[in-house]
């Protein structure tokens, strides 16, 4: 398995990130990888899910033999065939039948890991905008990785971590939540929960914007268990 490309870093958080992902989800769904690259995370997180299919991406076309060898490897069959997606494209997927195109292909999850600090800004638009087209209405995109919040004091290997991406790419570089959040309710997407996470990460967990309740669209009942609202969550960073 070593043979295949190996992070690290992911082999450290999977089993963190999938604690947080059996709360958070519920016990059968359809899920879109965003950014896999190693594809240890779809690996892990179908074994650990079994209710799940697991739809891996990635904007390296590279990346990708090596994904399906990985699930392949663990004999996950709910591991999808992995797709070239690039979330600044218009069209997702970049190749085959668009999620969009009949009939349309809706996830209950997407999951994003560790992409927003190591690509453009503009790719943080781009998912929120992407995940709020293609999520099944009570749908959740979760996003992991280093952030700066406000009124938090960044940890210090984050502060290096955030140095040493810059002086990379000027383009990357750990994000502002709050600024994350502005992209996020442009699409029509809320923070709803906040995770606090191993080595100063956060597991946050973005839902659709509650529809007003209007005598012509009474309100929706909710179908997920009671909203974990930030301010209240008792998880900090550690
Ligand atoms: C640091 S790796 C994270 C991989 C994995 N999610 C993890 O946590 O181990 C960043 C990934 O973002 C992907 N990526 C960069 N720009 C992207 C884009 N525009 N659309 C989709 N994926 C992108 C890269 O190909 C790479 O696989």
């Amino acid at each position: 398995m070593h043979t295949l490309p190996f992070s690290p870093a992911a082999e450290r958080n999977q089993q963190p990130i999938l604690d947080v992902l059996r709360q958070v989800l519920p016990a059968q769904g359809a899920a879109l990888e965003i950014a896999s690259g190693t594809g240890q995370h779809a690996v892990w997180f179908a074994a650990g899910l079994p209710g799940w299919t697991w739809q891996p991406t990635d904007f390296d076309a590279l990346a990708l033999p090596a994904i399906a060898a990985r699930a392949a490897a663990a004999g996950l069959t709910r591991v999808q065939p992995p797709l070239r997606l690039d979330v600044l494209a218009p069209r997702w997927p970049a190749d085959g039948p668009a999620f969009d195109d009949a009939p349309p292909r809706f996830f209950d999850a997407v999951f994003c890991a560790n992409m927003l600090h190591i690509a453009p800004w503009a790719t943080c638009a781009a998912l929120m905008r992407g995940a709020a087209r293609h999520l099944a209405p009570d749908g959740v995109l979760i996003t992991y990785g280093p952030y700066l919040e406000d009124g938090v004091p960044t940890s210090p290997g984050n502060l290096d971590f955030d140095a040493s991406l810059r002086a990379r790419d000027p383009g990357w570089g750990l994000r502002r939540l709050a600024d994350v959040a502005q992209e996020a309710q442009a699409a029509g997407l809320v923070l709803r929960e906040r995770h606090g996470m191993p080595a100063n990460n956060l597991l946050l967990v973005w839902a659709r914007e509650p529809r007003a309740a209007s005598p012509l669209h009474p309100s929706t009942p909710p179908t997920r268990s009671p909203d974990t609202p930030h301010a209240q969550n008792p998880q900090r960073p550690v």
